[in-house]
């Protein structure tokens, strides 16, 4: 069985420490392991399967002898080191969304459209947290039914942001609680660290992931309408989005609302949510069974509940989808984009 050589690009990051900890117990034949962030951590040590690690900074030559690179160190990072990662011959499986809209990149859910893996070129992107878990929720229903419309709402995580967005919330809140006043508290990250305003997380609920761009849309926005349609392979569906950032540690929270193509049943549904591979079915109102964020955190599949019709639209179904937005939404698929290639003999 060939051994895998991998590099963990942003090992440091809220999404690379998730990687590392899957990485340990994957089904991939591991031979050499590198774990890749900044200067700034360059030196400091971890565990890995019971041996001491040394975190190395990133260079071009890091990724000498590799064959699978996982980045997740943000889009300047991927942009200008995925490219040298390939140029030796790893195989890149990317978290930002810096390649996910390129015609010749793979941008891969692996229980939705594994098969696109096979047109790679030396880079995959792994879709934006919000629309994975909604693909999850929404290919079985899309295939047994048709999907015409698609209208989400999603409650997003802090982790979602990074390492020091979590930080800057731990310390909203432990200001809250000490009654210091809201103007006094520091806010120096989130909505979005590239824009110009921050606003505390605390207690609130934001309606701005990432920075404004057409439309009135953010780019998180954009990325579940574009992602949906290119995941889906289908541009005809409607999709629009508004994603809000609430303060939630880690798990991400969607109201979907779809139109189906065909008349479509809550029981039928429920029967198809029940056996697609990747989500688990929690939806029981009479005895409050729903997914909660709470409850996704350190899991791998994707939590669907609260099924119900729109009481004046036939063909109209609402839905809550729930889960680990660093596993599913980040690490997860991206291990898991890598285990179905070495699965499918994709690595040369
Ligand atoms: P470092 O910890 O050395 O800064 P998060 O998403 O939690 O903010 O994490 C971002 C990840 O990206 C961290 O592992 C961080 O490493 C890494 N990173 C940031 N800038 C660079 C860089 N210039 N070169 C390599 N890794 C970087």
């Amino acid at each position: 069985m060939r051994k895998m050589n991998v590099a963990i690009v942003g090992a440091t990051g809220a999404v690379g420490t998730q990687m590392i900890k899957l990485l340990e117990n994957s089904s991939l034949p591991l031979g050499t392991v590198k774990f890749l962030a900044s200067k700034r951590s360059a030196g400091k040590q971890l565990s890995f399967k019971g041996e001491t690690k040394t975190i190395e900074e990133l260079v071009p030559d890091s990724f000498d002898g590799i064959n699978l690179a996982l980045f997740s160190a943000g889009g300047g990072i991927s942009a200008k080191f995925a490219p040298e990662a390939v140029k030796r011959g790893a195989v890149v499986v990317d978290n930002t969304s810096h390649f996910r809209m390129d015609p010749d990149v793979p941008l891969v859910v692996p229980e939705v459209n594994a098969a696109a893996l096979r047109n790679h070129q030396g880079i995959i992107a792994n879709p934006n947290c919000s629309t994975i878990q909604m693909m999850v929720a929404l290919e079985p229903i899309r295939k047994a039914y048709g999907l015409t419309r698609v209208i989400v709402s999603t409650y997003q995580a802090v982790s979602g942001a990074g390492n020091q967005a979590m930080e800057e919330l731990k310390q909203q809140t432990r200001d809250f609680l000490a009654e210091k006043p809201v103007n006094e508290w520091k806010a120096d990250i989130l909505p979005c660290g590239g824009d110009e305003k921050h606003y505390p997380l605390a207690f609130n609920a934001l309606p701005q992931i990432d920075v404004f761009s057409d439309e009135g849309y953010t780019n998180e926005e954009w990325k579940m309408i574009n992602e949906t349609k290119k995941i889906m392979e289908d541009d005809t569906i409607k999709v629009s989005a508004t994603c809000v950032r609430i303060p939630v540690m880690s798990g991400h929270s969607e109201s979907v609302y779809i139109e189906t193509e065909k008349a479509v049943t809550v029981a039928e549904i429920q029967a198809l949510i029940a056996d697609a591979p990747g989500a688990v079915l929690e939806d029981d109102p009479s005895q409050q069974i729903y997914p909660q964020a709470l409850n996704s955190v350190g899991k791998k599949g994707t939590f669907v509940g609260r099924i119900r019709k729109d009481p004046d639209e036939e063909k109209g179904i609402h839905l809550w989808v729930v889960s680990d937005n660093l596993l599913k939404g980040a690490a997860w698929n991206s291990l898991q984009i890598a285990e179905t290639m070495y699965e499918m003999n994709l690595f040369e």
